[in-house]
């Protein structure tokens, strides 16, 4: 079965944005022309996805607004492009209870996959080239879960999912174990999730049977784990770029990258830039 479905998990505190996010979704905070949701979205519709569905939770509902048809009297190109995405794709809410971690928000999109393997894209993470367009690729020659991944220097592994894999091809690994967040001491490599996955809706019984983790938290990779050990599971070497949003100096970063590529800023940023002699 084609991936048809895509799942954006927006439901996370942003601890590391705040104070930007004392009032606001993480998600939502801007990225030069729009909110960092609104590339994932775009992520998720480039890639070949029309039924959406958005795990959100509590103070996120800007998030449902921002997706609403517009009715502003007099429309702006930005607007008049999300328009015509909104009229080609379907987007659904739902609301997770608690806060009890990334594992138990993928929960609650059971119901909206009803069988089907899925598309996970991480609400905060902007990827340029479109990696779920990438995986998707992979997804149809190997046709089980497949995980994006990137190296990260051994003092980042803390951060992230980190994989134990085999080489099976080119950008292509066999994934053999997963773990949150290790030590530098407990990480069987550098590879990291970068969150962008395809994933089976095995997934879900293997939620089921995930204790809480890390941080107390349920936690996605332990569930993939689980499932690792069901079925094979591939991890694919994302080459591009990936801009983790819920973390400051990603997000400045983002912007100025971003900005200078842009046609109607990347002159006068650039100009700027050179002139600040950074
Ligand atoms: C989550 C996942 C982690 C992944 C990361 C990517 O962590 O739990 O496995 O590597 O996203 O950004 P978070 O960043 O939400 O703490």
């Amino acid at each position: 079965m084609d991936v048809r479905k895509a799942v954006i998990p927006a439901a996370g505190y942003g601890t590391r944005m705040l104070p930007i996010t004392k009032a606001q979704p993480k998600e939502m905070v801007p990225v030069v022309h729009k909110p960092v949701i609104q590339y994932v979205v775009e992520e998720a519709y480039y890639s070949g996805i029309k039924e959406i569905l958005i795990i959100t939770g509590k103070h996120k509902r800007a998030i449902e607004d921002h997706f609403d048809r517009s009715n502003l009297p007099k429309k702006d190109k930005h607007i008049e492009k999300l328009d015509r995405i909104l009229n080609e794709v379907n987007i659904y809410f739902v609301r997770q209870r608690e806060q009890k971690g990334l594992g138990d928000a993928v929960k609650y999109a059971e119901a909206f996959v009803d069988d089907e393997p899925f598309a996970l894209l991480l609400g905060d993470t902007i990827t340029i080239p479109p990696c779920t367009k990438e995986i998707i690729k992979v997804y149809e020659r190997y046709r089980t879960s497949i995980i994006a991944v990137e190296e990260v220097p051994v003092e980042k592994v803390c951060l992230y999912g980190i994989i134990a894999c085999k080489p099976v091809e080119n950008s292509i690994y066999l994934v053999e174990d997963l773990v949150e967040k290790p030590s530098v001491d407990e990480a069987p490599s550098n590879l990291a999730i970068l969150g962008r996955y395809i994933l089976t809706p095995e997934i879900f019984d293997c939620l089921k049977n995930t204790k809480p983790g890390k941080s107390g938290e349920i936690q996605l990779t332990d569930a993939m784990r689980i499932l690792s050990k069901k079925e094979y599971m591939y991890a694919y070497l994302f080459k591009g770029k990936r801009f983790d949003i819920g973390n400051k100096a990603d997000w400045l970063k983002a912007n100025i990258e971003l900005a200078l590529n842009d046609k109607e800023l990347g002159e006068e940023i650039r100009t700027f830039l050179k002139l600040l002699g950074a």
